[in-house]
């Protein structure tokens, strides 16, 4: 790690650590960055709510801005990463709307608009679904709880961007859609993202921040661009976007004015045993897994022949499916072995009809 210090006084400016780079500053003025040199452009800005933002030496950024000095605020920063932006950069810009203020993040995503970027579509982060993550409950009587946020997408130039939605793809349930819409058993997940949000402050975890995101979100984004080499975050709170990047293994900066040092070390580490985790939304999963994991074991359950394609398909995703819940016993072994079996007909099959049809050819000529 270096370390560099200001002119005068003690503070620390700058953090090289893991082949990441921290600035402390403001990203109003990121001159430390070159024109058009940023891929990929992640963050989650202060909210404006009143949250205690504040540094190892004690400062505290101002979240109780006036509407309009937060938003032209916003505004400069965001000119600032369109300029460090390459024309092919995209930026992912996550805010949610709290029970008392609906209808901000849609301001914010204006003030990036009002800073020349492009915006191209809207990607839902789910915080918590059917009890998996994390959520202070805050609706009392007359709302409910806000359990996601907004992921906007935007471009510096909508004809210069590309985004590959396979790199973070999902299986196909019905396998017969392999070869008709993609060679691989990979699709587009679609813009609804469940990660769960981990409880980060509080009495019993805390990490020093008021408002981290999850590494997975940054890890998505990144993941879906290509031509991602080089990351900013002009807000970098404890730098999730960095331990993400680590984990890809690309460039990130991160700016943050008010930094807490061994709060950002140690998330930056976090993303070396980051793993992206499938979540499974069946309720007492566990219990039902040992219950399954025992009853199939019993070597006397006979599996049927398959004779049918339709069948072939049913079983692979039940194969997948005991994949996916790491079942691996006789029951999943004799599966395998009826699957296989199959698929081996199936392309003897093929063979033939290969031969057959080079036997017509023969013979018409
Ligand atoms: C919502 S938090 C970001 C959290 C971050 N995504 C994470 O996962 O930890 C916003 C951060 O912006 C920082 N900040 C506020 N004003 C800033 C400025 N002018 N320049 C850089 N950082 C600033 C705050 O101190 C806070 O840590």
């Amino acid at each position: 790690m270096t370390l560099e210090k200001k002119d005068s006084g003690n503070s620390i400016r700058k953090m090289e650590f893991k082949n990441q780079t921290v600035f402390f500053k403001s990203s109003e003025h990121m001159s430390e960055l070159e024109d058009e040199s940023i891929d990929v452009v992640i963050t989650s800005p202060p909210y404006n709510r009143g949250k205690t933002y504040s540094s190892d030496n004690g400062e505290i950024h101002d979240d109780k801005m006036e509407d309009a000095e937060y938003y032209s605020f916003l505004t400069t920063i965001w000119s600032e990463c369109y300029r460090v932006a390459k024309k092919s950069a995209v930026f992912f810009l996550n805010i949610g709307d709290s029970a008392g203020d609906q209808g901000k993040s849609e301001k914010v995503a204006k003030s990036a608009e009002n800073a020349s970027w492009k915006r191209i579509q809207d990607i839902i982060w789910v915080k918590s679904f059917l009890g998996k993550g994390h959520y202070t409950p805050s609706g009392g009587n007359r709302r409910l709880n806000n359990l996601w946020e907004h992921i906007f997408l935007f471009a510096k130039k909508t004809k210069e961007y590309k985004i590959d939605p396979k790199a973070i793809g999902i299986p196909y349930t019905d396998k017969s859609n392999i070869g008709r819409y993609s060679d691989t058993d990979l699709r587009d997940p679609g813009n609804v993202w469940l990660i769960p949000y981990t409880k980060t402050t509080g009495a019993s975890v805390k990490k020093g921040h008021e408002a981290p995101f999850p590494i997975g979100l940054p890890y998505k984004c990144i993941k879906m661009v290509p031509s991602a080499k080089t990351v900013l975050d002009p807000f970098g709170g404890t730098c999730s976007t960095l331990a993400a990047c680590l984990k890809l293994g690309v460039k990130g900066y991160a700016y943050e004015k008010y930094p807490r040092v061994e709060v950002i070390k140690s998330r930056i580490l976090e993303g070396k045993n980051f793993h992206e985790i499938e979540e499974n939304l069946i309720p007492h999963l566990e219990l039902s897994l040992n219950l399954i994991n025992n009853l199939l074991s019993d070597t006397s359950i006979i599996i049927p022949v398959i004779k049918s394609k339709a069948e072939f398909n049913n079983f692979q995703i039940l194969n997948e499916v005991l994949n996916n819940l790491n079942i691996d016993n006789s029951f999943k072994k004799r599966l395998e072995k009826r699957i296989n079996h199959f698929r081996e007909s199936l392309n003897k099959k093929k063979e033939q009809e290969i031969k057959f049809r080079q036997i017509k050819l023969d013979f018409e000529s």
